[in-house]
């Protein structure tokens, strides 16, 4: 068992919103109950030429390193995963507020995969070259939801269509949970708007119920873990490993792939990767998971879907589309996916 910054590193052998979009022509959005009574709406598509352009330059990029898809899915997942919902208020969501919440333990490593995101969309190239940038055509968090798409695909997954039309928030999101949530244990304690890597089975379960995912859905986009990295203690100075500062992980010398046949590819292996190690038969450094990528394959509710996900990656993969359009564009706006 390693030790690392954000907890404990286990290796064996190793919606929709009523949001004001001043900038979308009313046909785009959605149509209300009484519009759709009347006849079909039609629907401007102010967005296919930037976004496919996006897609394609963030392609281009992964493309050229794909160590970046991880980080890219992860940006999306840390924009996205701060919704809270109820009755009466929604508050954060996909709405590009992670570019105020770098310094949060949680989105420790999330600066590089934003800057690629932030400095292509904010660029002064002319997306299509009549003196239009993305910014001007959609939001940073639609540039953050199409670039984890992007990342799925670029690296072998399906390719997800996303809603456009998320608006920009210019504050931080909570980072402590508005409603705090608990069942039995301390570890499924759920008091922030990030997951922490020590939850449990039924801290998963009430964590990403919040965002309305079903067990099904989060189990597949845990999947996405099949594809990346993580910070490890490995060839750490002395002083680092007395007082593990967060510049110590930023720039820690070993990052481990968390299943290392599949890193920089999408595909199912992280799951048949977690039944190997559940019955103890991985090879030293073949994998190196979190706890709550071994919660997945302990619980017996969380591990049909584990072994449903290994037998079948084309199930995996239509499960892993529909839970990330889930994810992102639950503060979109338009009908159209791109
Ligand atoms: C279940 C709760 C989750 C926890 C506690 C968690 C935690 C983590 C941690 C600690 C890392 C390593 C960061 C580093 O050391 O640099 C990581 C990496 C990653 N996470 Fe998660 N994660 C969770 C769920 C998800 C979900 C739902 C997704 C996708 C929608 C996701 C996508 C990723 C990706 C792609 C990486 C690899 C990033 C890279 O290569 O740099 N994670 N996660």
């Amino acid at each position: 068992m390693l030790l690392a910054g954000f907890g404990f590193i286990l290796s064996r052998t190793s919606f929709l919103g009523a949001l004001s979009l001043s900038f979308l022509p009313p046909s785009t959005l959605l149509p209300t109950k009484s519009a759709s009574h009347r006849s079909p709406p039609i629907f401007d598509d102010p967005f296919s030429p930037s976004a496919a352009r996006f897609r394609s330059e963030i392609t281009s990029i992964i493309q050229q390193d794909a160590s970046v898809a991880g980080p890219l899915i992860r940006l999306a997942f840390h924009d996205a995963a701060t919704l809270e919902r109820d009755l009466t208020t929604t508050t954060g969501g996909p709405n590009g507020s992670i570019r105020y919440e770098m310094e949060r333990r949680e989105n420790r490593a999330v600066g590089r995969p934003f800057k690629i995101v932030e400095s292509l969309w904010s660029s002064n190239n002319d997306y299509d070259d009549n003196g239009n940038s993305f910014s001007t055509q959609f939001s940073l968090a639609d540039a953050i939801a199409l670039s984890g798409a992007a990342a799925v695909e670029a690296t072998g997954g399906p390719h997800i269509g996303i809603r456009m039309g998320r608006k920009d928030v210019d504050t931080a999101d909570a980072e402590v949970s508005r409603v705090v949530v608990q069942k039995s244990t301390p570890r499924s304690r759920v008091d922030r708007t990030l997951p922490s890597a020590a939850l449990d089975s039924d801290g998963l379960r009430l964590f990403f119920g919040r965002l309305g995912l079903s067990e099904q859905e989060f189990v597949a986009l845990c999947g996405s873990h099949g594809l990346g990295r993580h910070v490890s203690l490995l060839g750490m100075s002395k002083p680092c490993l007395k007082n593990l500062t967060r510049t110590c992980l930023e720039e820690a010398p070993v990052l481990l792939p968390f299943v290392t046949s599949s890193v920089d590819t999408f595909d199912n292996s992280y799951f048949s990767a977690l039944l190997q190690w559940n019955s103890n038969q991985v090879e030293l450094g073949e994998v190196a998971f979190i706890p709550t990528d071994v919660a997945l394959v302990v619980d017996r509710g969380l591990r049909v879907h584990v072994e449903r996900f290994a037998r079948d990656q084309a199930m995996y993969f239509t499960s892993f589309a529909r839970a990330y359009q889930k994810l992102v564009d639950s503060t979109a706006v338009t009908v159209k996916r791109y």
